[in-house]
């Protein structure tokens, strides 16, 4: 590593630091948001199940502190819970058991790990919508609702299980559903200019395109920077796992339109749309899942984009450093400040975010020359 980032072992020894310590109170938990410094835990049906279990598995592979592989290990096995009872379950299936099954399967080829894996990625297969080509995203959130037309940006953040799935088990089928998936993404989520629908909503009948919808953005027409960074991340990894230059190409759209909206700090505003007064409100957990896609879209690249993209990346990761870190807080349990979670609904806004933490760890990682990730 080059001198000028020798911020990184910093910032790495930090993370170590403030993880190890809070192994203390979180255990095998299920961080999602913290409050008051303290980060509160989920049920494990909750999408960011898998986050601090990678995380700690990110730490463990460089440290080999044997408490972090035996508490991500721990996490593991209580999701059995969830898997088994199926019912709880929607397409997040992808974050909750690459970070913890296809991490252990990668890293110890524990057999048990390998079929909890492919188990997650036959149930998020099954929510493929033959007529309109996509995945569906979640279940009823209350009685009654009918949301099988959904589909979401996120989702492709989902789909290097079913490529996983598809590598160990020699069976095409989970790779052309993601594919599918993935082609749906392009055709009726990204904008020409680059910028991304949250929600997009379908006739679950037909397969028609109904409406797109802003989700936890500003505004169906608006950009919720989130959304846009599940958009980079995911896209390059589909690019990683098929070759197809379409992949490549939305990637790099996405990517381009994230960096040319951010502000002086390279830390995007939750919505690169909402209203000035509202844009001061930033989304420190988007800046570090698109710093660590973009790392990997750099590596994908060649000349002046790599260069580009691999600028980026380090840019928006020594700010989260630098500005955004909760090194000087003990009493934070968050390593990163200003994440927001869902500002429509009013949840989680301005606080460290679990996925914040993780994707900061895995971009400072990249950068220390790990790799392939747990999603490639
Ligand atoms: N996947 C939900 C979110 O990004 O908040």
């Amino acid at each position: 590593m080059n001198t000028e980032l020798s911020w990184v072992n910093e910032a790495w020894d930090k993370s170590l630091e403030k993880t190890l310590h809070n192994t203390a109170r979180i255990g095998s938990g299920f961080p999602h948001a913290s409050q008051n410094g303290v980060y509160q835990l989920e049920a494990p049906n909750w999408w960011t199940a898998g986050f601090w279990p990678g995380m700690l598995w990110l730490l463990y592979q460089e440290s080999g502190q044997e408490q972090l592989k035996a508490l991500a290990e721990e996490c593991e096995v209580k999701l059995d819970e969830v898997l088994d009872g199926f019912e709880r379950l929607d397409h997040d299936l992808g974050f909750m058991w690459t970070l913890t099954s296809v991490a252990n399967y990668k890293l110890h080829g524990n057999e048990a790990s390998r079929v909890r894996a492919l188990k997650a990625a036959n149930y998020l297969a099954a929510r493929f919508n033959l007529r309109g080509q996509y995945i569906r995203a979640w279940n009823p959130w209350t009685e009654g609702e009918r949301n099988e037309g959904v589909a979401i940006i996120d989702c492709c953040m989902n789909m290097p299980l079913l490529f996983w799935a598809s590598h160990v088990s020699g069976d095409p089928r989970y790779a052309h559903v993601a594919e599918a998936h993935t082609d749906t993404v392009l055709k009726h989520f990204i904008r020409a200019d680059g910028s991304v629908y949250h929600i997009v909503n379908f006739d679950p009948h037909t397969g028609e395109m109904l409406e797109g919808l802003g989700g936890q953005g500003y505004a169906p027409e608006s950009a919720w920077s989130r959304g846009a960074a599940w958009a980079i991340y995911g896209l390059t990894l589909a690019y990683h796992h098929t070759g197809k230059d379409d992949y490549y190409q939305a990637a790099k759209r996405v990517a381009n339109f994230f960096l040319s909206r951010l502000p002086e700090d390279s830390v995007p505003a939750w919505d690169f749309r909402a209203p000035d007064e509202l844009r001061n409100l930033r989304d420190s957990s988007a800046g570090s899942c698109a710093a660590s896609g973009l790392l990997l879209l750099a590596d994908k690249s060649e000349g002046g984009d790599a260069d580009v993209y691999r600028a980026g990346g380090e840019r928006i990761l020594k700010s989260l450093y630098e500005n955004y870190g909760a090194w000087d807080v003990p009493a934070e349990e968050g390593l990163l400040l200003h994440g927001t979670s869902n500002y429509p609904q009013g949840t989680n806004i301005d606080v460290p975010l679990i996925y914040g933490d993780f994707f900061f760890v895995e971009g400072l990682a990249r950068l220390k020359g790990w790799g392939p990730s747990y999603w490639e």
